[in-house]
């Protein structure tokens, strides 16, 4: 499948090299073409990976993932164009988490809002679906790295949508039971929200290597 994903961060670069291990083509996108981290990472992911604008990689995709750094994704998303998102699957990885005032960062949106419910919002034809944004990245690839089970979540409102991502998820070594399904894009409130554990957690121990497990 063509991938396009929006953001040449850790995030964006590792969700990119497990994506074309996996046999897709995957193009990355940035505020502008040739960008340093995003041919770094076409030279290191194979013939499979290129890079180009947001909008190049939104064209590109069939189905898009969202990268980019969350007090700037609404205007990432912009500059990747409505059109390019029409009719497609967005899957929602950021957090608007602010790091202008130092460690641990805030939320910029929360409680009744969610960053998730913005971009539905600005873009109403895109099937969004929040997904792995509440644990580190070499997690979300790799969920065996850790040696018990242990869950991801989705939001959205579009069922087709969310089937399409569990079974991007399954293709990282996500089981059955680890995806667990909260409902309609509000309840990215509730993930979203989960961040400022997490940095604690990751305060606390130094170690971002962990995961949330629902036990009941
Ligand atoms: N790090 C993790 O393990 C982890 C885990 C879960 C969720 N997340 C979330 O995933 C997202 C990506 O994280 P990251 O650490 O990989 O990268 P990041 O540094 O948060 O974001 C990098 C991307 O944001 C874009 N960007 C920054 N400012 C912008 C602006 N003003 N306008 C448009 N685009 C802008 C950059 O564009 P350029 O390419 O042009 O520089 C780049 O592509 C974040 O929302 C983060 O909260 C991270």
């Amino acid at each position: 499948m063509k991938i396009g994903i929006l953001g040449t961060g850790m995030v964006g670069t590792t969700l990119g090299s497990k994506l074309v291990e996996l046999g897709h083509e995957v193009k990355l996108g940035s505020r502008s073409a040739g960008n340093e981290k995003a041919t770094e990472w076409v030279k290191t992911a194979g013939r499979q990976a290129s890079q180009g604008t947001f909008a190049d990689a939104a064209a590109f995709g069939e189905l898009l993932l969202n990268c980019t750094s969350g007090g700037a994704s609404l205007e990432a998303l912009r500059m990747a164009g409505a059109g390019n998102l029409w009719g497609k699957v967005l899957v929602d990885v950021a957090n608007p988490l602010d790091f202008s005032k130092g460690q641990p960062p805030f939320l910029l949106i929360s409680n009744t809002d969610s960053l998730a419910e913005q971009i539905q919002a600005a873009f109403p034809e895109a099937k969004v679906v929040k997904a792995l944004n509440t644990m580190w990245c070499g997690i979300m690839v790799n969920p065996r790295m850790l040696p018990d089970t242990h869950h991801t979540f989705l939001s959205g409102n579009d069922a087709g949508a969310k089937a399409s991502v569990k079974e991007l998820l399954r293709s990282f070594g996500w089981q059955e039971g680890e995806i667990l399904d909260l409902g309609d894009i509000t309840t990215a409130r509730g993930t979203e929200m989960l961040l400022p554990l997490w940095v604690r957690v990751w305060g606390a121990t130094q170690n971002g290597a962990f995961n949330f497990k629902i036990v009941s």
